[in-house]
């Protein structure tokens, strides 16, 4: 049975063993205990890095919500050259590779954050964050329309030979215009999608829930909004789209292939059950033997209806 994917990039691609990742923020740096061996992973999806170390947002970060998640972590992270000295070389060890998500204040600090993950060992690629509800400055507000979307890839594009995920928002009126916009500027794959912003009000207090008022639904609340989306951007792009958003079984992922994704990303589901990217590959695997299916590029876009 082949689970093998490629994710193309102008020198030289990533190869993924399996199509599934971690989504970032929820799976720190890869570097913790998990109660999994991490190499059985597609890839790993780091928590996205800044310039400059970032101490996050106020709490309260997260909230309950039904079948999903608020959070409101506002990016905290040591910066991008800790990350490369400090982190990097554990990852140059492993045998899968690590997308590190970065994100910029402005534009040109995009280009610079990417600038410093040029090279560097244990780097295999970089996933632009242009769609964090929860950044003050950068984030959601460069991916909501399709020119400064672009501009963001183009400052990365200029800085980087690494493959470069454009990863997008989905508090936009049209996710197809934005998804074409930076495929023209040069992104090799999308991911499609980040949380939709959302917020909770405790009643008691008559306060916002959230120390940042605003924050990022996850979950299996959204997959319904990320499928489409999937499905939707798949028949408007020829690059590969990385399925997020609500993943949390095998079925699930199969579904996300079937609307159109090449690979997926479990994120919230990991914080229920800590093995659930495991499962997540273990449950594609139950339903290729069940369809008999020997490669799993085949499921990619089955369920299309013809335009
Ligand atoms: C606690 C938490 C932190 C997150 N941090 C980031 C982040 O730093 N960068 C990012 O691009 N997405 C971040 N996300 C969004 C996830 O990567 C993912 O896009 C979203 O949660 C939808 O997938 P899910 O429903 O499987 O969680 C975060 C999500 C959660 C729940």
């Amino acid at each position: 049975m082949n689970l093998q994917v490629e994710v193309p990039g102008r020198k030289g691609g990533l190869t993924l063993a399996n199509p599934v990742m971690t989504a970032s923020g929820t799976f720190s740096f890869g570097l913790d205990r998990h109660v999994f061996d991490v190499q059985k992973l597609g890839a790993v999806v780091t928590k996205t890095v800044t310039l400059h170390s970032r101490a996050g947002s106020a709490q309260t970060r997260t909230a309950e919500t039904p079948a999903g998640m608020l959070n409101a972590i506002g990016l905290q992270n040591p910066g991008v050259d800790n990350i490369v000295r400090d982190l990097a070389p554990r990852w140059a060890r492993w045998r899968i590779p690590v997308i590190v998500s970065v994100l910029g204040a402005t534009i040109e600090e995009y280009g610079e954050v990417a600038a410093r993950l040029e090279g560097v060992d244990g780097v295999s690629g970089i996933e632009v964050n242009i769609s964090s509800p929860n950044a003050r400055r950068g984030g959601m507000e460069f991916g909501q329309e399709p020119d400064t979307a672009a501009a963001v890839t183009d400052a990365v594009v200029r800085q980087t030979t690494l493959p470069i995920i454009i990863k997008l928002t989905p508090n936009v009126t049209d996710i197809v215009s934005v998804a074409r916009a930076v495929v023209e500027a040069g992104a090799d794959a999308l991911c499609v999608i980040n949380t939709l912003q959302a917020m909770a009000i405790d009643a008691p207090t008559r306060r916002p829930v959230l120390g940042s008022v605003f924050g990022g639904l996850s979950g299996p609340a959204i997959k319904p909004v990320a499928l489409r989306m999937v499905y939707q951007v798949a028949g408007a792009v020829d690059v590969p789209i990385v399925g997020c958003g609500g993943i949390t079984t095998g079925e699930d992922a199969v579904e996300f292939l079937l609307a159109g994704a090449t690979a997926l990303q479990v994120g919230t589901a990991s914080f229920v059950n800590p093995r659930a990217p495991l499962d997540v590959i273990e449950g594609i695997q139950r339903y290729m033997a069940e369809q008999g299916i020997e490669d799993v590029r085949e499921l990619v876009g089955a369920a299309r209806l013809a335009p």
